[in-house]
Order: structure tokens, then sequence, then C-alpha cells
């Protein structure tokens, strides 16, 4: 077993949650650079990597890729339901993209991952969900984290902790939401604190943190080791900072320019000019809340290049509003 980073890490520990089409290789590296310990993946198919196992270059590999240039610990979450396309999958990604931690996804609510038996769905399977805990733990020497929900259908988080207090999952990050719930209202703080009676590892507060005050609210009420952070960081990947300084920032025009611009600049140089379309949600996430917003974003939503980008962002710094 290598080193478990998750045991050296400060608290309160802060991570970028898992996002299918947001926390890519660029997103990783900006949050990395503004304070997250630790940096998830979007959620990447054990079936479909165990059905390409021959093929490194197939794109579900491509999701998980990472580049030299991101800080923090790097963990690479994976979603199925078959305990064996698991094994496979996870000896793969530790050779081929060498994470520094494993996650496997119980929160998903995505309707062909829970037609799958995946996601939220295996998190109400408690004897499959132990069979594929367990064959992760035993096909890989790096360690091994969960993210579950406050409750999918009669399952709820302590129930789920309880089946696998055995195991040794070195971190779990709790939606404090229910499936039922999906992403909005309120999450359950006193059921997170609770998990500590039947966990003994890592425990991540997660859902509805989207600013300083949130941050510390859900900290202190949930008595967690850290934070996982997903809507709240888009556009705003300096709330890691605000965090970890206690204090907000007041970021000029100027400078969140000059986030967007580096965040198209380095999806272009690691994803390609193709990725800027892509790119687009983020944008708009930049362009959230601040003057002169509706404009700049049905600029945004357009975009094809990076030029165009920073012309965009440069005449927005220049307007006076
Ligand atoms: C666009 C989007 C994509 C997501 N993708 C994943 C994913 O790949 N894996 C996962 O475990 N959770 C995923 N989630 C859930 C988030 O990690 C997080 O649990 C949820 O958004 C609640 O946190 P928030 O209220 O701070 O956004 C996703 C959420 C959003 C909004």
């Amino acid at each position: 077993m290598k080193d478990n980073f998750w045991h050296n890490l400060e608290r309160p520990i802060l991570a970028l949650a898992p996002m299918a089409g947001f926390s890519d290789s660029p997103f990783r590296i900006i949050t990395s650079e503004y304070g997250a310990d630790v940096v998830y993946s979007e959620m990447a198919s054990v079936t479909s990597i165990f059905y390409h196992q021959n093929e490194p270059e197939h794109r579900t590999f491509d999701i998980l890729k990472s580049d030299p240039a991101q800080k923090g610990y790097y963990v690479a979450q994976l979603f199925g339901s078959e305990p064996e396309h698991f094994a496979v999958a996870v000896r793969l990604v530790e050779k081929i993209i060498k994470p520094d931690g494993i996650d496997i996804n119980f929160g998903c609510p995505v309707g062909k991952v829970i037609k799958q038996g995946a996601g939220a769905d295996l998190m109400k399977d408690l004897p499959r969900a132990r069979e594929v805990i367990k064959a992760v733990l035993e096909s890989t020497s790096l360690p091994v984290s969960i993210k579950i929900r406050a409750a999918a259908g009669p399952v709820n988080a302590l129930d789920f902790l309880k089946n696998i207090a055995d195991l040794p999952v070195s971190a779990v990050m709790i939606h404090g939401r229910t499936l039922a719930q999906g992403f909005v209202g309120e999450i359950n703080c006193e059921l997170i604190r609770e998990a500590r009676q039947c966990f003994s590892g890592v425990i991540l507060a997660n859902g509805g943190i989207n600013n300083l005050e949130q941050a510390r609210e859900i900290l202190v009420k949930s008595g967690a080791d850290g934070l996982g952070l997903a809507r709240g960081v888009l556009g705003r990947p300096w709330l890691f900072q605000e965090i970890k300084d206690g204090r907000e920032l007041e970021l000029s025009k100027k400078e969140i320019a000059a986030i967007a611009v580096r965040h198209a600049q380095l999806e272009e140089k690691l994803k390609g000019a193709g990725a800027i379309v892509e790119l687009r949600k983020h944008l708009c996430w930049y362009a959230q809340g601040i003057p002169g917003a509706s404009h700049l974003r049905g600029q945004l939503v357009k975009v094809k290049r990076v030029q165009e980008i920073e012309d965009i962002f440069a005449s927005w710094v220049e307007e006076k509003i």
C-alpha cells in the first residue's frame, strides 16, 4: 500500500467534487491553484473501460487523463455495477492514469447510470455495493474513497457505512441530499455528523456550499473533516482560497476576465481547439452575477476560438458598468 494521502492532509480538507462535463483537467488545474487539496475527475464508466481494455487511447481514458500542472491530490472517479468490470478498470486506471486515489460513485441520479444499476441505484443494493468496494480494494494499492448520498430509497448513509465498516475505505464524500431531493434543498448535516459513529476514515460534506459563510456553517454543523465543493466553484474557483484564508475576495473585472481566459487557453492546450465549444458552459458560469452578465453570456454561448474569448472579455473589462 502506497502512502495514504488522505491521512496527511490538514483540516479542513477542501476538495473539488466530481462533476461530469466540468471537473476536467483544465478546471482541476485552476481549482488546485486556488487551494483545492484534492481534485476529483469526472465520472468514468468501468464497463466502457472493461470493453475497451486494449485501447489505452479510448475516450474513456481521455476523461481521466491529468496534466502535470495539476497540483493537489488527484482522485479518479469510476461508476458501474459489475465487480469484475471495476476490478479490471481499476488496474488499468492505476497503470495508465496514475491517480493518487480511486473513488466509486454511489450517488449519480442520471437515468442512463441508474438503468445499469450504477450510481445511486447501487447505493440501494447493499450486498452488491459491498462486492464492488471489495473488488476495487483488492485490485489497487491506491487509497479508495466513495461518494454517497444522505439516502437512496430505503438505504441511508448510515446503513451504507455500517455495511462496509470492516473494509479499509479511506474517505467518504457525503452529498447531504437524498436521491429524491436530487440537486436541490437542504443538506442533512446531522446525518453527516452521525456518520462519524460508523466510519473511521475521512468524511467530506457536500452539497449547497456556495460561499464562505455556507462553508463555515456546514463544517461546524456536520463536524466533517472537510468539504466537497461542486456548483459553488463553477465560475468562482477562488472560493477555495476564500475558505482557506477565511475571508471573502473582491475580484476586479480584470481579474475575473484573466481567470476565464486562462481557463480557455488551458482547455485549448490540453483538449484541442474543438473543446472550446464544450467550455461555453464554464464561461457562462464566469459571467454569473457580475455587471453586464447577460450581454456577456449572450456572446460567450457562441464562441469557437480562444481569441474570441479574449476579445469579448477585453471589451467587457473596458465597459463602464
Ligand atoms: C453538472 C454536474 C455533474 C456532476 N457529475 C458528477 C459525477 O460525475 N460524479 C459524482 O459523484 N457526482 C457528480 N455530481 C454531483 C456533485 O459532485 C455534487 O454532489 C452535487 O452537485 C451537490 O453539490 P453542490 O450542491 O455543491 O453542487 C455532478 C453535479 C453536477 C451539477
